[in-house]
């Protein structure tokens, strides 16, 4: 994806399925690339990071994230992204433990950062759900 169709925005990061940092979407559900054969997903959708610019939800994610700081490098930011997308997807009543444990999945490296990526995907479902009742 980075080399021959030069997606960038998905990072390789540990290559054993640990980090999140390539996490994308295949048919809606959240994927770590560097485990996945490409065979695997023949006649599968697979969205990164790029194929969201035009998503809702993906756009209040990104705000949140901007608003709580919760960028710094930006290298686990596309996997988070991605996994947070699903999480307010799935569960949009998810306490701040719930999104913890979803998290989890994705490291960042500063504890900060991490910390505000929680924060912004709260930010995020609670804006979601004030703009929901308007
Ligand atoms: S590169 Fe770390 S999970 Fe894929």
């Amino acid at each position: 994806m980075r080399e021959d169709l030069n997606l960038t925005g998905t990072h390789l990061g540990c290559e054993h399925g640990v980090c999140g940092a390539c996490t994308v979407s295949v048919d809606g559900e959240p994927a770590r690339s560097c485990l996945t054969f490409a065979a695997t997903c023949e006649g599968a959708r697979v969205v990164t990071i790029e194929g969201f610019d035009d998503d809702e939800l993906m756009g209040e994610l990104r705000a949140a994230f901007n608003r709580e700081h919760a960028l710094q490098c930006g290298f686990c930011t596309p996997g988070m992204l991605v996994t947070a997308r699903d999480l307010a997807l799935r569960l949009p009543e998810a306490d701040e433990r719930r999104v913890r444990v979803a998290l989890a999945g994705n490291l960042a490296a500063a504890p900060a950062t991490w910390a505000s990526h929680r924060r912004s995907c709260l930010s995020s479902r609670i804006e979601g759900r004030e703009g929901s009742r308007r």
